[in-house]
């Protein structure tokens, strides 16, 4: 077995190690420029020189959760099917992220820090419950794990996905306007695609509850920043936890830096897990190779 590692950061060293452990038999090496014959793929934002040297590949996997760098190559794509990663310790970092943000909010930690920072005591009302409904939009692997992990907490749960689904507990919604009025706490954890690109623009977000915020962990091109950034302005919006950006990182100029009601994080919401990931790629790679199919394979046509 022959495989090809590629991450546009670089950082292959401890995949070639994890790689080289777990499947003893196999070459395993780091793509260098020219170079392309292999059996299997490894990969995570490839160069189009890279993907155009792929077409004889058995299968492309895929160093992370999301598909969108992958699946931009459109036509030029090779036929061999593409696989991400499915959870791997991404769901439980995922919970972790979501149920600290949306606790800060919630306790009003966003507050108290401003507060502490003007030296100010002063206790604030509580926020009710029962007016901080939290919509997770995408029902997936990291959506369905946000949810379990809120659900102790007892705030009302609503839930959007491209697909019906019944959730004990979560009210689950096919029409986005409906799901959107009322939500206070809005999660952001759908792929993107030509659907949900800019998916939440001016009017859509308008549609949160007042004091409402937006906790985006999915990718930046979901949200119209301008627009986020003048309801926050209009005090439509109280805020914002982003780990996701148009461009990242944003530029040094760009507004979200020096907005007091953003929170940025550097894309750490759900970091891959090096050993996790090629424990899970491994096992797929002997399946693959025992003529088995495998979870996770992209549907290109839903683009995710
Ligand atoms: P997933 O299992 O494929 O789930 C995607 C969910 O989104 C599904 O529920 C799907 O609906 C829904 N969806 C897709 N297109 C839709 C549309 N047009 N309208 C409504 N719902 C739609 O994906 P996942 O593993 O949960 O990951 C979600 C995303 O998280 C990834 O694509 C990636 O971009 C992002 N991510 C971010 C980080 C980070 O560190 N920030 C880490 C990992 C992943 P159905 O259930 O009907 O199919
Ligand atoms: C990270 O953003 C991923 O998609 O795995």
């Amino acid at each position: 077995m022959n495989i090809l590692l590629y991450r546009s950061d670089g950082q292959t060293s401890d995949w070639e190690a994890a790689f080289r452990a777990a499947l003893p038999d196999a070459q395993v090496r780091t793509w260098i420029a020219g170079d392309a014959a292999c059996d299997y793929a490894v990969i995570w934002a490839p160069p189009a020189e890279l993907v155009a040297r792929l077409q004889n590949v058995k299968a492309i996997f895929l160093m992370g959760a999301g598909v969108d760098a992958i699946l931009k190559f459109g036509a030029a794509l090779p036929p061999a099917p593409i696989i991400r990663l499915g959870d791997a310790g991404m769901g439980m970092q995922m919970a972790e992220y979501v149920t600290h943000a949306v606790l800060r909010y919630f306790r009003r930690f966003d507050d108290y820090e401003r507060q502490a920072r003007q030296g100010a005591w002063q206790p604030l009302p509580a926020h009710d419950k029962q007016d901080f409904t939290v919509g997770v939009l995408g029902l997936g692997q990291l959506g369905r794990s946000v949810i379990e992990a809120l659900r102790p907490f007892g705030f009302p749960l609503r839930g959007w996905s491209r697909s019906p689904k019944t959730i004990a507990g979560v009210d689950c919604f096919d029409d986005l306007d409906a799901f959107l009025c009322g939500t206070r706490v809005l999660v952001c954890l759908l792929p993107l695609t030509p659907e949900t690109n800019q998916l939440l623009d001016h009017a859509r977000l308008s549609l949160l509850a007042r004091g409402g915020v937006v906790i985006n962990v999915a990718r930046g091109a979901h949200i119209d920043d301008d627009a986020l950034l003048a309801l926050i302005r209009a005090g439509h919006l109280a805020g914002a936890t982003l780990d996701v950006f148009r461009d990242e990182p944003p530029a040094p100029d760009h507004p979200y830096w020096g907005e007091p009601r953003v929170t940025i994080t550097p894309h750490i919401s759900a970091l891959t897990l090096v050993p996790e990931a090629v424990r899970q790629i491994a096992a797929k790679m002997q399946a693959l190779a025992r003529g088995e199919t495998v979870a996770d394979m992209v549907d290109r046509t839903k683009g995710y």
